[in-house]
C-alpha cells in the first residue's frame, strides 16, 4: 500500500453507509487512473441464484458496482469482475455454483486480472467457504449475506492487495469476510433497478421459524423487520420515480413487526403502501400460513391495489409430517385458510410450495398431501424433493425416504398439480382485465408482454409506447401458463 492509499483508509468516515460511499469513490479514482481517459470502465457479471432476497441484494451489489466505474455484461466468460450471488436452500442450488465456477477456470489462468467473488447464503455455511478456499484458488473474494452492505470496502481492500504482493499466490491476497450475524441493517445503498416501473422493497431479513428442513434461517439470522418508516419513505420515492407495483419482500411477511413491539403489523403495513400516490399495484412474498391473519384476509379484500395472487406455501398435506415439519399448522387448519380466503376473494389466485419425501413420510402422508393438491385447486405449484441441508434438524432425522420412492411420489404430485393447473388456466378466457406491460414480447414482432393482477401473463400486440403502463387488455385464448389478447 502507498503513503496515498494509507492516508485514504484512515480518512474513511465510521459511520455507515457514508463509509461505503466513500470507498465506491475511492475505487472509481483508482479505475480512471488505470485507465486512458475516455476509456469505458471494466466489465462486471452479477450472477444471481434463488429466491427473490437474493435478486434484490444483487441490485444492490450491482448498484455499487456501476457507481463505482463498472459497465454491466452478461457475459460471464469474459467480465472484469464475476459476482455469484448464491443459494444454498437445496443440495442442486450448491451444485450449480460449482459448475459455473468450475467453467472459469481457464479464463481465469489465462487472464488472472480478472476478479472472481462469490457472496450470499452459501458463503454464510463454513464448509462451504472452506471448500471454496481448498478448490478454486481463483476466486478473490467472498462475503456473506451479513456484510453486504460492505461490499465497496471489501472490493477496495481487494485491489489494494492485488497491487502490493503481486509476486505473491492468489489465495494469499483473497479477501475473506463472513458474519456471523448481522449487527445491522443498513440502509440507502446504490441500487440498480432492472425495471423502471416496479421493484422488490425488502421489509423483513432473516426467519425465525426454523422449519426443520430449512436452511434459510442459519444463512440469513432472525428475522429483522425494517422500519416502517423507512419502508414506507422508500416506497414514496419510488413512486415519484415512476414505479407503479411494489412487491414487499420477507421470508415470512405475515409476522412483519413482530420483532418490535413499536412497529405497526403488516396489514396495516399495507393500508399504508396502498395509500402512497403512483403505487398502482402492490404484491407481498411470502405468507407462512400460520401467521396469515383474518386482518391480513380482510385487507386484501378491501384494497383494491393488491394483487389477486397469494402464494401460500403448504409443504406437505400430512399433519404428522407437518408437525415434524414445524410448521404449526394442520391439514385441516391449512384447508380453512384456503376457504376462507376464497370465499372473501373469489378471484384470488393461489399458489404453494410443496415438499417430497421429508423424512419419514409414508405413502398414507403423501395422499394427504394429493387431497389438499385437489381441494385446495392451487393455480400453480412449485414441488420440491427434499433435500437433506447440513445442520438442520431434519437431516439428523433416520427415517429418510429412499430416492425411488421419492422420485414417484414426486411424478404423480406432479401429474395432479399440472392437471388442476391446466383445469384452472384460462378460467378468465373473454374477460377484459388489467395489465402492467412489462416489455416487448421475445418473438413476436410488435407485440408486448403484460402481467394480470393474477400473475399471468398475456400477450397482445401493441405500441413499445406502453412499457410500464397500465392498459386494460381482452383475454382472447389462453395458453395454458398465459394468455393472448388484444388492447381494448
Ligand atoms: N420463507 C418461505 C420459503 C423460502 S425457501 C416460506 O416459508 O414459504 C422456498 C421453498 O423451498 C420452501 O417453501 C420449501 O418448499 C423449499 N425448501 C426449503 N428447504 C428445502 C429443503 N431442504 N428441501 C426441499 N425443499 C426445500
Ligand atoms: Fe425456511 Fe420455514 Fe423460514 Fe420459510 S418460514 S424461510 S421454509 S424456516
Ligand atoms: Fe436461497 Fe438464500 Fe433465498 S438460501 S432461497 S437465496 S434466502
Amino acid at each position: 500500500m502507498d503513503k496515498q492509499e494509507k492516508e485514504l483508509l484512515a480518512l474513511a468516515p465510521q459511520e455507515e453507509p457514508a463509509r461505503q460511499y466513500y470507498f465506491i469513490e475511492a475505487i472509481r479514482r483508482k479505475l480512471l487512473e488505470e485507465r486512458p481517459a475516455g476509456a469505458p470502465g471494466p466489465s462486471c457479471c452479477v450472477v444471481t441464484f434463488g429466491c427473490q432476497m437474493n435478486a434484490r441484494d444483487s441490485e444492490k451489489i450491482l448498484g455499487i458496482l456501476q457507481k463505482a466505474g463498472f459497465q454491466e455484461t452478461q457475459q460471464e466468460q469474459q467480465a472484469d469482475l464475476v459476482l455469484f450471488n448464491t443459494c444454498t436452500v437445496r443440495e442442486n442450488a450448491n451444485e450449480h455454483l460449482y459448475g459455473r465456477l468450475g467453467r472459469l477456470k481457464r479464463s481465469k489462468k489465462e487472464h488472472p486480472e480478472r476478479i472472481i467473488a462469490i457472496c450470499g447464503c452459501m458463503m454464510q455455511e463454513a464448509d462451504e467457504v472452506e471448500k471454496v478456499q481448498q478448490k478454486y484458488p481463483y476466486v478473490d473474494l467472498i462475503f456473506g449475506t451479513h456484510n453486504l452492505y460492505r461490499f465497496a470496502e471489501l472490493l477496495f481492500e481487494l485491489l489494494i492487495r492485488r497491487e502490493e504482493e503481486t509476486a505473491r499466490r492468489a489465495r494469499e491476497r483473497r479477501v475473506v469476510e463472513v458474519l456471523p450475524a448481522a449487527d445491522r441493517i443498513v440502509e440507502e445503498l446504490p441500487n440498480s433497478r432492472k425495471y423502471p416501473f416496479k421493484q422488490g422493497v425488502n421489509i423483513s431479513f432473516g426467519c425465525n421459524n426454523f422449519c426443520t428442513y430449512c436452511i434459510v434461517p442459519y444463512v440469513r439470522g432472525r428475522e429483522r423487520s425494517r422500519r416502517s418508516d423507512d419502508i414506507l419513505a422508500e416506497i414514496r420515492q419510488l413512486a415519484s420515480e415512476g414505479v407503479v407495483e411494489v412487491m414487499l419482500l420477507g421470508q415470512n411477511v405475515n409476522s412483519y413487526g413482530n420483532d418490535n413491539p413499536e412497529e405497526i403489523s403488516f396489514p396495516e403495513l399495507l393500508r399504508r403502501v396502498c395509500r402512497i400516490d403512483g403505487i398502482r399495484r402492490v404484491r407481498f412474498m411470502t405468507s407462512h400460513p400460520k401467521d396469515l391473519s383474518d386482518e391480513l384476509i380482510q385487507v386484501m379484500a378491501e384494497e383494491p391495489k393488491i394483487c389477486r395472487h397469494l402464494h401460500l406455501p403448504m409443504q406437505s398435506g400430512s399433519t404428522e409430517i407437518l408437525k415434524a415439519m414445524n410448521r404449526r399448522y394442520t391439514k385441516e387448519g391449512y384447508l380453512s385458510l384456503v376457504e376462507k380466503i376464497r370465499s372473501r376473494i373469489p378471484d384470488m389466485s393461489l399458489t404453494t410450495d410443496i415438499i417430497v419425501g421429508f423424512p419419514g413420510e409414508t405413502e398414507e402422508d403423501f395422499q394427504d398431501t394429493l387431497d389438499v393438491v385437489r381441494k385446495a385447486r392451487f393455480d400453480s405449484a412449485f414441488t420440491f424433493i427434499y433435500s437433506k441441508r447440513t445442520g438442520t434438524p431434519a437431516a439428523a432425522m433416520e427415517n429418510q425416504v429412499p430416492e425411488d420412492v421419492v422420485k414417484d411420489r414426486f411424478d404423480r404430485l406432479l401429474q395432479t398439480v399440472e392437471g388442476i393447473s391446466k383445469e384452472e388456466s384460462g378460467r378468465d378466457t373473454g374477460k377484459t382485465l388489467e395489465v402492467l406491460v412489462e416489455g416487448p414480447d421475445e418473438g413476436r414482432e410488435g407485440w408486448l408482454t403484460g402481467r394480470l393482477s393474477n400473475n399471468i401473463l398475456v400477450h397482445f400486440p401493441g405500441d413499445q409506447a406502453l412499457i410500464g403502463k397500465l392498459a386494460m387488455v381482452k383475454l382472447l385464448s389462453s395458453k395454458g401458463f398465459y394468455y393472448l389478447g388484444e388492447l381494448e
